[in-house]
């Protein structure tokens, strides 16, 4: 049984699909932690991690995700929920008019054994769609197709958004790690 903290459903519901794939049970700890102003995705995700050692107590993971748009100079990154929650997927598209629409989308996880904190890093190139596309609304998923794929990552299930989302592939490092552990 692994703990997984976070205070978004559509993050656990993602993380919890793959694990169970894998035969790892998992609990949601449904928690909102004050998140630290960073300026990578990799020290977001491990301080938030290091901060709450003493708080969870065992072994547990969490994660932090961003997206990175090429025309913006790869912003917003460590950003991105501020932008979502400031100029959301409509301020992005206006922003991204007659522009290049190459996107790439990270998720950091990282694990606190007891002892220690590990990372594992997965990412997804992209596209911005040309208008959002409502389905499982959760963040930029109704304007991010991801590569390989010809609908936004909304539109997606649960099980198709794993196989090529950067949520999905860090999991995968990461339940490898749990295996060989
Ligand atoms: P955080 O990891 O919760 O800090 O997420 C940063 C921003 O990216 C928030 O606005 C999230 O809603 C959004 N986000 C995180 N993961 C995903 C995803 O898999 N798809 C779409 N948006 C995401």
């Amino acid at each position: 049984m692994i703990k997984f903290v976070s205070s978004n459903r559509h993050k656990f519901e993602e993380i919890d699909e793959i694990l169970r794939k894998n035969g790892i049970e998992s609990t949601w700890i449904n928690l909102k932690y004050e998140e630290v102003q960073e300026d990578s995705i990799e020290k977001i995700s491990w301080e938030s991690c290091n901060r709450l050692t003493s708080k969870i107590g065992s072994n547990f993971f969490l994660e932090d995700s961003g997206i990175l748009i090429e025309a913006l100079n790869w912003f917003p990154g460590p950003y991105s929920s501020y932008i979502q929650r400031t100029i959301g997927n409509e301020g992005i598209l206006k922003l991204l008019e007659g522009k290049k629409r190459n996107a790439t989308f990270v998720t950091v996880i990282s694990y606190w054994d007891g002892e220690q904190i590990m990372q594992f890093k997965g990412k997804t190139e992209g596209v911005i769609a040309n208008s959002i596309f409502h389905g499982r609304d959760f963040g930029y998923d109704p304007i991010f197709i991801p590569e390989g794929k010809s609908k936004t990552a909304s539109l997606l299930s649960i099980e198709e958004k794993n196989e090529v989302s950067q949520r999905g592939k860090a999991m995968i490092r990461f339940i490898e790690y749990l295996k060989n552990a």
